[in-house]
């Protein structure tokens, strides 16, 4: 499996955080993102995928499986695929029997929070990740993104899927448990303060990190 991943930036640079720069946010980021990428999709002649909640709140769980720790994307390191069946799906009320195949997965994290189009640039940094855009295969994505306690780093996650609508990631009832912090695509969630992203309080908080950023690109 071709594996490529990338490191944007030197772990160096030192930067604030306020809770006021993450409260821009405007309705929800996931779904940004999703309309970003089905966007480039469709210029690209390329079909626009559906937004699957089941497979977007499937997406925000794997990226909680890192419990912020944003090297270990640089690591390419992934969860086992058997957390899907055993973790992710009942923790999205997922039903097992409707779990289809994954066909392509992106994901990055970076300190600070960047606004959905610009993490879509973040996240197609190289070739791998445009071919996994394009790839004819999928019929289905969801996305998913987060901060971590306090704040950054954020991440984001797609997943895609060449599921059968209406019968992949069903969710038991219809919809798929909303969690917070974290917001995913598809649900009709409004999703969009500091709260949501990361229980970020009503507090200035300056936080002296190491910039991180990093990403992986996986086919399957
Ligand atoms: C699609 O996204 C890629 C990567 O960000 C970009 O280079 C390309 O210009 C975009 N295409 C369109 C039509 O926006
Ligand atoms: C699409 O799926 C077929 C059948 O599983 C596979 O052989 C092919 O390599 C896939 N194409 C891409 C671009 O992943
Ligand atoms: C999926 O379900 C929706 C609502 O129940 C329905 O409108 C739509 O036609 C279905 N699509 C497919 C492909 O079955």
């Amino acid at each position: 499996m071709a594996m490529v991943l990338w490191l944007l930036f030197s772990p160096f640079l030192f930067l604030s955080v306020s809770a006021n720069t993450q409260t821009k946010v405007t309705d929800n980021p996931a779904d940004e993102l999703v309309a970003a990428l089905n966007a480039n999709r469709t210029a690209h002649k390329s079909s626009a995928l559906t937004d699957n909640p089941g497979l977007a709140c499937i997406a925000l769980q794997y990226i909680k499986a890192y419990q912020g720790d944003c090297k270990a994307v640089g690591e390419a390191k992934k969860p086992a695929d058997s957390e899907f069946a055993e973790t992710f799906a009942p923790d999205c009320g997922v039903e097992a029997s409707t779990l289809s195949p994954i066909t392509g997965r992106l994901l990055g994290c970076q300190s600070k929070y960047v606004k959905p189009s610009e993490a879509f640039s973040m996240l197609m940094k190289n070739e791998k990740s445009l071919e996994i855009l394009y790839n004819k295969n999928h019929t289905e994505v969801g996305a998913g993104v987060t901060g971590s306690d306090g704040g950054g780093p954020y991440f984001w996650c797609v997943l895609f899927s060449n599921g059968k609508h209406n019968s992949s990631f069903v969710a038991q009832g219809g919809v798929a448990k909303i969690s917070r912090p974290g917001c995913f695509s598809g649900a009709n969630d409004e999703c969009s303060g500091a709260n949501d992203l990361s229980r970020l309080h009503q507090m200035w908080l300056y936080a002296i990190t190491a910039f991180v950023a990093a990403g992986y690109a996986f086919g399957i």
